[in-house]
């Protein structure tokens, strides 16, 4: 048996959602290149995309927009149990503990039957932002802002963080964004979704696991991350310098590397230029050009090993512009990725087989066993 550490190169599923090029730096979902769908579609066309693998007609689109929009509503009974979380807790943990209740209130597990399917997609697509909205209020000691019906998703989301009606700049922005993010093949997270399906539990449980997985500083977590590190080397000559201690000490740059690409990631050019866009209207963020002065510093030191910006690099820059709290990034990260969660998810139930590999294992055998009162001390626990 040969052990391949983290899976690397280990094929565990056969999948049509998404396809990266990793030397070419190409990603497509479901053959529809990353850039025209960031261009041209929606958050919820390219959700209804990557679920149902087709783009939706426009009446379908209109149909999934109408259910998504009246399914945006919390129960109270949701919002009084984020009000007795801590208000000094992680957004992604109040997040994974608020999608797994849903399984309360949904507890019908009919996962073959298509009707199910498509009204747990719309529960979670549209819940989920409002409960992240509705805990970055509570923790401030107000109470959660209802949704507004006559504002689109991403336009809705920023309402209500801010009870401020957006720019529609802005809006569309954040929409991009989350397009970008929406499905990456088997990353961390996804994996942990289908493991989870693969059990046939209810996907309120594939989508709790999986957030809890993104969380990680080397998974979503790393955008938050990242502007801690611009802001730690402050300005562009510096850059170098932290780039060689860094190095020097084996730390990993935040917004670096990435198992699939061997160049800079695609969603790190796009956010580039989205970053681009709303500093253009909204005025530049001082750490931008730290930002471009440590992306050319590291092409002169890392690049010999494939590592570029990946998709983590720019995004914080974009969220920070459009006011988002530095602890929410990956929170949005998740309201996007439910998407790529929900196809995988769709998938997996496909051609299900229960995820259970095998290991190595290491450990002594054939121990005979010690009465307590003749046991030494072995271990210091
Ligand atoms: N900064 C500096 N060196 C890096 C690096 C980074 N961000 N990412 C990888 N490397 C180096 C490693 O030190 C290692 O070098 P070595 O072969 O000389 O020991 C080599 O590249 C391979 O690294 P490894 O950790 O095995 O790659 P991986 O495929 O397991 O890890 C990531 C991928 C994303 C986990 C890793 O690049 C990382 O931790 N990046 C920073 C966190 C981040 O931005 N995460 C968001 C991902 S979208």
């Amino acid at each position: 048996m040969i052990l391949r550490p983290g899976l690397e190169g280990v094929p565990v599923a056969h999948s049509s959602i998404c396809d990266i090029d990793g030397d070419q730096g190409l990603l497509t979902y479901r053959g529809y290149p990353i850039a025209d769908l960031t261009s041209h579609s929606s958050f919820l066309e390219t959700t209804y995309l990557l679920i149902w693998g087709e783009l939706p007609s426009p009446q379908q689109l209109k149909e999934f927009e109408a259910e998504v929009q009246m399914h945006r509503r919390m129960s109270f009974r949701v919002r009084d149990m984020m009000k007795c979380f801590p208000a000094t807790g992680h957004p992604m943990d109040a997040l994974q503990a608020s999608a797994a209740s849903l399984g309360l209130f949904y507890s019908r597990r009919a996962i073959d039957d298509p009707q199910y399917v498509f009204d747990a997609v719309v529960r979670l697509i549209a819940k989920i932002p409002t409960m992240v909205a509705a805990f970055q209020l509570i923790r401030k000691g107000q109470d959660p802002i209802q949704p507004r019906d006559d504002l689109a998703y991403s336009a809705n989301f920023l309402y209500m963080l801010t009870e401020r009606e957006p720019d529609p700049l802005a809006a569309r922005i954040l929409d991009r964004c989350l397009i970008l993010h929406a499905e990456h093949s088997l990353n961390a997270s996804t994996f942990s979704a289908r493991v989870t399906a693969s059990t046939l539990t209810d996907p309120y449980a594939v989508v709790a696991s999986a957030v809890g997985t993104l969380a990680g500083p080397l998974h979503g977590g790393a955008n938050e991350d990242v502007l801690a590190m611009l802001e730690e080397i402050g300005s562009p000559e510096k850059s170098g310098a932290y780039l060689d201690n860094a190095i020097s000490k084996k730390q990993k740059i935040m917004g670096f590397g990435h198992r699939e690409y061997r160049v800079k990631d695609p969603r790190a050019s796009l956010l580039q230029e989205l970053a681009e866009e709303l500093f253009a209207r909204f005025g530049k963020d001082e750490m931008y050009d730290v930002a471009k002065a440590l992306e050319k510093e590291a092409a002169k030191r890392l690049s010999s090993k494939g590592i570029y910006p990946n998709v983590d690099f720019y995004s914080g820059l974009v969220y920070r512009k459009l006011g988002i709290a530095r602890d929410l990034f990956t929170p949005i990260f998740a309201i996007s990725r439910v998407a790529g969660w929900l196809a995988h998810w769709k998938e997996q139930l496909g051609a299900n087989r229960i995820f259970r590999p095998s290991q190595i294992y290491t450990g002594m055998q054939s121990r005979k066993w010690i009465p307590s009162d003749e046991r030494k001390l072995a271990i210091d626990i």
